[in-house]
């Protein structure tokens, strides 16, 4: 047997995509037993719930029909480069040039690389605990150390400097933030961002910057490092700012993101990129152009659909006494599934006896880190039904 690298071989094995196919499992075995199960409730999964808009659709159809589709410069076309630059400017409120953008295969592919040319065996980075559970793959796959500063709902999901200082060694090279935070929907205010980006000026960081819900925000405004910075500091490169267009303009399957920071970090960066995938396809990147240049009403009709979601498994969760907090971004939100007698429940388990006894998928705690091990992370991205149903039979579930 040759299994690989022992340390990417023997990785947890990520849950989220493990319940779609152990719910599949369930139904196979229904239909063995000749029963006929309902498609399962998937609350597990982060997938806008929204098909991608038709103009952007169109635009990738017209594209394979009208160019050559060869191979393109692995950092992005000029002319998405270019609406990028000014949707950072109108978005994210910082200025770039188009040389300081480079496209990736989504958000993922974007960090990757990041990682990739900027870590290596046995360098430190401080991720969030919960996070998205990719960090943990890439950086095991570029031999580099996760080092989690843990999170809580007491002091709503947000990073404190103290303990992050504590966690500072001389192998520390980076620091991770996302915020709009993916599971946890805090949006970092302006003060604490500037605080994260001194943490890391003073201890000679990268700071990395994950700002993939960066326009599904529902209260406060979502602030990037990048806005702080002088030119001559962007330039130097030690923020990094990561964005995608899975989320925004619900385009998950089509694979593309980008990756702000200054143009000698962005030039490794990009020969990671053209390592990896060469260029992402001229089709997708005129969808992406046409997301861009098009109206942007549809990242509104979104946000506002998922935000009454939001409110609707708030009301619910108050209903059941399980309310602990109110995300205010993305698509997420976590709930407490520990009772009096099961303090500190797993929520593997939890998610695995869910499944089998009512048919719901939810995103165990547990696949975020161990700071959200007795949380359930419920995908707002369903309709209203599966949501109502969805978020009663958690709480029900979790009470027993
Ligand atoms: C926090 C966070 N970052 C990055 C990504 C990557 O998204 P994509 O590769 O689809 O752009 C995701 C996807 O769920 C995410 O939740």
């Amino acid at each position: 047997m040759k299994p690989g690298k022992p340390h990417i071989h023997n990785l947890p094995i990520n849950d989220i995509t493990n319940l779609s196919v152990l719910a599949q499992r369930v139904q196979q075995e229904a239909e063995a037993r000749g029963e006929t199960l309902p498609p399962p409730v998937r609350l597990h999964i982060g997938e806008p719930s929204f098909r991608t808009p038709e103009h952007i659709r169109q635009a990738a159809i017209d594209s394979i029909g009208r160019e050559p589709l060869t191979y393109g410069p692995a950092v992005g076309w000029p002319w998405l480069r270019e609406l990028l630059a000014e949707k950072i400017a109108r978005v994210n409120r910082y200025r770039v040039r188009p040389e300081n953008v480079a496209i990736a295969m989504g958000g993922t592919g974007a960090i990757q690389a990041v990682f990739l040319a900027t870590l290596g065996v046995g360098d430190e980075a401080l991720i969030p605990d919960p996070h998205w559970p990719h960090y943990n793959m890439q950086l095991a796959a570029c031999g580099a150390t996760l080092v989690s500063y843990p999170l809580n709902a007491e002091q709503a999901w947000l990073p404190d400097i103290a303990q992050l200082e504590r966690l500072v060694t001389p192998r520390t090279r980076m620091l991770v933030i996302n915020s709009p935070g993916n599971p946890t929907g805090a949006v970092f205010p302006a003060s604490l961002v500037a605080d994260l980006l001194d943490f890391a000026r003073r201890h000679d960081l990268y700071l990395l910057s994950d700002e993939c819900y960066d326009e599904i925000v529902f209260e406060g405004r979502h602030v990037s490092p990048a806005s702080f910075l002088t030119q001559d500091e962007f330039t130097e490169g030690r923020v990094i700012c990561v964005y995608t267009f899975s989320k925004s303009y619900a385009m998950t399957g089509w694979r593309i993101g980008y990756v702000t920071t200054g143009a000698e970090l962005l030039k490794s960066i990009v020969y990671v990129l053209d390592a990896g995938m060469t260029n992402v396809s001229t089709a997708i990147q005129r969808a992406a152009a046409a997301a861009l240049s098009g109206p942007q009403d549809c990242i509104s009709e979104m946000r506002n659909a998922y935000q009454r979601r939001r409110d609707l498994a708030v009301v619910l969760l108050k209903e059941h006494g399980r309310y602990v907090y109110t995300p205010h971004d993305a698509f997420y939100i976590l709930v407490d599934i520990s009772n009096s007698r099961y303090p500190q429940r797993h929520a593997r388990q939890f998610s695995l006896d869910l499944l089998r006894e009512h048919n719901i998928t939810i995103g165990p705690g547990s696949a975020f880190g161990p700071a959200a091990d007795h949380y359930a992370r419920i995908s707002l991205a369903a309709s209203d039904e599966e949501i109502e149903g969805g978020v009663r039979a958690v709480c029900l579930f979790a009470d027993r």
